[in-house]
């Protein structure tokens, strides 16, 4: 059983980007935001998957744990359509039209995975952005990376410290319905180069937009998610038994607090 709390939680976005930044932030920078522009797409298709998965689940709890998830990725992907607006305005039309030029492709790429692939194939899809989205949230943790000053503020942390919160739900209701390593590893690494090939348009549509280019080279916060990343290949990976880093569980309390008992009953700001 994973512990789960929706928060209903509304950030606002009102400072203008800053993108006078090092070449190595904006190397960090881009991705980040390329990685906001995907959210209201990628995440509404992942409770479309969940919303077909949910009468074949046998277990309760699961069943559970999985409206849950639902709800905290729909808190998602509204909070980023909001910074998103921000985002596409800080650019000349010309590239906010090529922003939302690439979001329609996306949009259209996750409807017809809707339509036309078979449930087992979606679900390793949500696993597979799931495994590799929480790694990232890990190595952000274990760095201190929460602490930073990325453009949308609060949505980084609690956005992340949720994705760990949930972490067990997509590969749980994966190994119930289809329980395949071999598919899962096949179809999740496909899912990932599939979702990663649309973090680079968008970061690189960004960066023509700003005359500038992304350096190559990774830091440490990115070796870290990598090595983490890698143990997701195992045939033994399971993120039930993932040690959290320090201050996740803080950061999820300091969220709880901040969304109060109910629904709407408080606003965040960033
Ligand atoms: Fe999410
Ligand atoms: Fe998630």
């Amino acid at each position: 059983m994973a512990d789960i709390t929706v928060r209903n939680l509304r950030f606002r976005f009102d400072e203008e980007l800053d993108f006078d930044v090092p070449d190595e932030t904006l190397g960090m920078m881009l991705p980040t935001l390329g990685l906001s522009m995907t959210m209201p797409y990628l995440e509404p298709y992942l409770i479309r998957t969940m919303k077909v998965a949910i009468p074949k689940i046998a277990s309760p709890q699961l069943v559970e744990d999985t409206k849950r998830f639902s709800q905290q990725e729909g808190h998602h992907f509204r909070n980023h359509a909001t910074f998103n607006n921000r985002i596409r305005s800080a650019f000349e039309p010309d590239t906010e039209a090529a922003l939302r030029g690439i979001e329609a492709d996306l949009e259209a790429d996750y409807q017809r995975f809707t339509k036309e692939k078979p449930l087992r194939w979606n679900l390793a899809y949500a696993e597979g952005f799931e495994a590799m989205t929480c790694a990232s949230a890990l190595a952000m943790a274990e760095q201190g990376a929460f602490d930073g000053d990325m453009p949308g503020g609060e949505i980084w942390p609690w956005h992340m410290a949720e994705e760990i919160e949930h972490r067990t739900v997509a590969f749980d209701v994966f190994d119930h319905l289809v329980g395949s390593y071999f598919y899962r590893i096949w179809f999740g690494t496909r899912a990932q180069i599939h979702y990663l090939s649309y973090i680079k348009r968008f970061a690189q549509c960004m960066a023509r937009g700003l005359g500038r280019e992304i350096p190559r080279g990774g830091s440490e916060l990115t070796r870290s998610a990598g090595r983490r990343y890698l143990r997701t290949f195992s045939p033994w990976y399971d993120p039930a038994k993932i040690e959290l880093p320090q201050g996740v569980e803080q950061l999820l309390e300091r969220y709880s607090q901040m969304a109060g008992p109910g629904p709407g009953a408080a606003e965040g700001s960033a």
